[in-house]
Parts: C-alpha cells; structure tokens; sequence
C-alpha cells in the first residue's frame, strides 16, 4: 500500500510529495516538529503535542498555520486512511520557502510548510526493550542551548545515537557540566531509594508531553519524586534508571557506561510506571 502524507492541505501518495529546495526547513532547519503515538488507532496526548507545537513555533517566531481541529483532523485522516492501528504521526512545520538563501527571515505573509506522515510500528506497546532493558553511554551535550524547542536540528542527537551503537548500546544519555541532561530522544531518570529523580524544565531540555504525564502518575500513585539534576555516578549508583518519550513511553536503562544499574534488570518501579503510563494512554486516547 503507497503511503498517503500531507502537504499543505493536500493529501498525497508519499511519492508525490515535494517541498521547495528554497523552503527554509531544508536551508536552515528552520523547523519544528511533533511525534504523536497512535495505540490502538487513537492518539495519545494530542493536546499536549499540539501545545507544545504552538510553544515551539511561537518561540520561533513562525506563525502558526492550522487551527487546532485542522491538525487534528489531519491526524485522523493519515492514521485512517494508513490504516495505522500502532505507531505515530509524524508532524513538521517549517518557516516555508523564502526564495533566495538568506539568514534574515524571509518577508511576513510568507506561508510556513506544513508536513505530516505516519509510520506502522506494529506492536508499539510490547516493545522488547521494555523487557530487556535498555544500554546507554554517556556522551557531552553539545546541542545548542534552546533545547526546549522542539527543532528539526537533530544532527548531534544522531551522532550521539551512532556513537551508541558503534559502542554497542543502545542509546546516549547526554552530559553537560557532569551532570545528565536528557537522553539522544527521550527524557532521562533515575530511582534511588524509591525516589524518581530527573532533571528540573529549564531550556536545557525538551519538556517531554510523556515526562509530564509520567510524572503526574507517579504523584498519584504516591511515589516521591526530585526535579533535579544528577552525575553519570550518581545514575551508575541508582536502583534503577529509565526513559521516557511518545515513542518509547517508559522503557528501563539497564546500563549506564558498561555498569549495571541495580541488579542490572529492568527495575520494578518503571515497569510498574510504564504499565500505568499505558493503563491511561488506553483510556485517554482520541
Ligand atoms: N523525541 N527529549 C528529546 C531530546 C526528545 O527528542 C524527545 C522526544 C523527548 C521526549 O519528549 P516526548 O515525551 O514529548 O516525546 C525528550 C521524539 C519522540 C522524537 O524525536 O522522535
């Protein structure tokens, strides 16, 4: 089956659809973006996505194309005309296509891209990671300093991700002035002493919709919880460690830099979060 994508209000199969090579997404990385997991057929915390798209664009100055119902629509349209029962939405918004190459943004009026795909992930909740557990190294966060903003510059993310796998993990946990900040795509934590650690909202990290509701749920359920930062030893010295994002909701680290965290298994205390996490997507979904 060809993939149905969206372009600017059309809905196209995937090899009909083209962007400028003047669009400043494709020049500059002038760009934001949006992963929305879809369980079951529904769409897991559209409204927080689609709040932090507009945060995103608003701190970018980039005016902001589509009506609230306009994104969810469109959602709708490419998860059922795809036929997606598990996997995610893939949304992006650019400045558009400025003509000539220019650092200056380009003129007002001048209308922002917007794209939108699906892409299958059969099984999404069952991921075998959540079982196994997850191998992280530690690398420096040499991103730029707007991390909040949810931009398309994901080259350092991916070396990052590379330098992982050469390594043989699985992902990188990111360090600056020795103390974590967030994983390569996910929110980062800890657990020592049935307390759940992770670091405090500042521009030092993306603000992860799932992070939000992990934590919401963890409050609920009576667990104690630190917004602060933390060192790559007091992560190696945790009971356990885990990530959040849409993508991957709660999946437990099971090694930071070569030494096990805990018993060197998935911990009790994620995997119980990851249950309730999912318990309440299924219930939330739209
Ligand atoms: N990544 N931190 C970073 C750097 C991220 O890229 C992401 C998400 C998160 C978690 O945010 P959320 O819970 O809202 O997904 C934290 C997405 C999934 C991606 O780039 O594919």
């Amino acid at each position: 089956m060809t993939r149905t994508v969206y372009v600017n209000g059309d809905y196209l199969p995937e090899d009909e659809a083209t962007v400028s090579i003047f669009d400043r997404g494709f020049v500059m990385a002038d760009a934001v973006y949006e992963v929305v997991s879809v369980l079951e057929g529904k769409l897991l915390e559209f409204g927080g996505h689609l709040a932090r798209l507009k945060r995103s664009l608003d701190a970018l100055s980039i005016d902001n194309p589509l009506s609230d119902d306009e994104y969810l629509d469109a959602h709708r349209v490419l998860v059922e005309k795809n036929a997606i029962t598990d996997g995610m939405v893939y949304l992006q918004v650019t400045r558009g296509n400025a003509g000539d190459r220019d650092f200056a943004y380009p003129p007002a009026g001048t209308r922002p891209t917007v794209v939108m795909y699906t892409q299958a992930k059969p099984g999404l909740a069952d991921a075998p990671l959540a079982k196994t557990g997850l191998r992280v190294i530690t690398v420096e966060d040499q991103r730029w300093a707007r991390r909040d903003i949810k931009t398309v510059q994901l080259l350092y993310p991916s070396m990052a991700k590379m330098e992982a796998k050469a390594r043989g993990a699985d992902d990188a946990w990111l360090v600056e002035d020795g103390r974590v900040t967030e994983g390569t795509s996910n929110n980062a934590y800890i657990i020592k002493d049935g307390r759940i650690i992770t670091r405090e909202l500042s521009n030092d990290i993306l603000h992860g919709i799932t992070r939000a509701s992990v934590l919401r749920l963890a409050r609920e359920a009576q667990m104690q919880i630190e917004e602060r930062s933390f060192t790559v030893a007091e992560a190696q010295a945790a009971d356990e460690a885990f990530i959040t994002s849409a993508s991957a909701f709660v999946l437990p680290v099971i090694e930071i830099d070569g030494t096990a965290i805990g018993a060197g298994k998935p911990g009790q205390m994620a995997a119980r979060l990851r249950e309730i996490y999912l318990e309440e997507s299924r219930k939330t979904g739209i």
